[in-house]
């Protein structure tokens, strides 16, 4: 009996910790954008919380209270006055706070800024940085931006509408196929947060994640100018050579080699990325050879095929190709 309890209680609380990991929460705001929301939010909960316990108040008076307090409180000017007048001042204010509190992060077209392009996809998202010297570098399922720096994310959508949302860094913006979203983050100190699909956009929904790296200005310079260079060369080129053969090019990519697939995720520097399949598996060999052979388990009606052709020596030698790409 003690033992059913305490699970009880554990499975109430777990829900709460696991929301309240502060990469993704909300209300562990890293920019100025998710602070000015998380200021709302607390706003919001403290002027309903003083609401509500002035209600109760009244309340225990109305029916608890000498009979002189009870007849205050039936007045016809407190009931107009608090009934009516106080509630529709109050919602319109609020309203009108929310309203320009959310509107400020709107960014102008012309705005001069770092641009990232990021497109949803079922159920994953492409991501097109943009070099100093003008070449586009693609890669996926993982933002890097600098810190302290304005970035705008120039968002839309390949299939159906998603909704890409870090709640460290800001609120969340719809992706609609055939039109351009734009948000404006700054990220205020480094570090990692974690980001989510916001809009229900198929059955994979909930697996189409990612992760965002905030590093200082000259670590995050060093790193595109590494993601835009070409594929590193295979130490041990089984698996690259096995890549090829099975087509694997015909949907991705990998830079500098004769995969130039643009169907599925830019694989020319998959190794060296937080996660795989967009947050769902971590990234080491082992999980990638179980999304190449299981993928439709992890990610049902993923557009990717199974492969239950390769042995398990091929599996392991395509995902030693895949890890070291980095
Ligand atoms: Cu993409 Cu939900």
């Amino acid at each position: 009996m003690r033992r059913s309890k305490k699970l009880a209680v554990l499975s109430i609380l777990v829900p709460f910790a696991a929301g309240c990991r502060e990469m993704q929460s909300a209300l562990s705001p890293v920019g100025p954008e998710a602070e000015r929301i998380a200021f709302v939010f607390w706003v919001m909960t403290w002027g309903s919380v003083v609401i509500m316990l002035g209600l109760i108040a009244l309340t225990a008076v109305a029916i608890l209270g000498p009979p002189r307090w009870r007849q205050a409180i039936a007045s016809e000017r407190l009931v107009i006055g608090a009934g009516i007048v106080f509630p529709i001042v109050l919602l319109a204010a609020l309203l009108g706070y929310g309203l320009t509190a959310m509107g400020a992060n709107a960014p102008a077209p012309s705005e001069k800024a770092l641009r990232i392009a990021v497109v949803g996809e079922q159920w994953w998202w492409r991501v097109t940085y943009q070099t100093p010297d003008g070449r586009r570098v693609e890669s996926a399922n993982e933002l890097r931006i600098p810190v302290g720096q304005p970035v705008i994310l120039e968002l839309t959508a390949a299939d159906v509408i998603h909704s890409l949302w870090i709640p460290t860094l800001a609120g969340k913006l719809d992706m609609i196929p055939g039109r351009t979203t734009r948000m404006r983050v700054i990220a205020s100190k480094p570090g990692v947060s974690r980001g989510q699909c916001a809009e229900y956009c198929g059955g994979a929904h909930a697996l189409m994640s990612f992760y965002v790296v905030a590093s200082d200005e000259a670590e995050f310079e060093a790193w595109l100018a590494r993601e835009a260079a070409g594929a590193k060369q295979a130490t041990d080129q089984s698996g690259e050579r096995l890549f090829h053969a099975s087509g694997c090019g015909a949907c991705h990519a990998v830079r500098g080699t004769p995969a130039t697939g643009r169907i599925g995720p830019d694989l020319t520097h998959v190794g060296g990325r937080m996660s795989l399949a967009a947050a769902a598996l971590p990234n080491d060999a082992g999980s990638f050879a179980r999304w190449i052979r299981d993928n439709q388990q992890i990610k049902p009606e993923n557009r990717m095929p199974p492969y239950g052709i390769f042995s398990e020596q091929e599996l392991s030698a395509i995902s030693a190709y895949l890890a070291n790409l980095k």
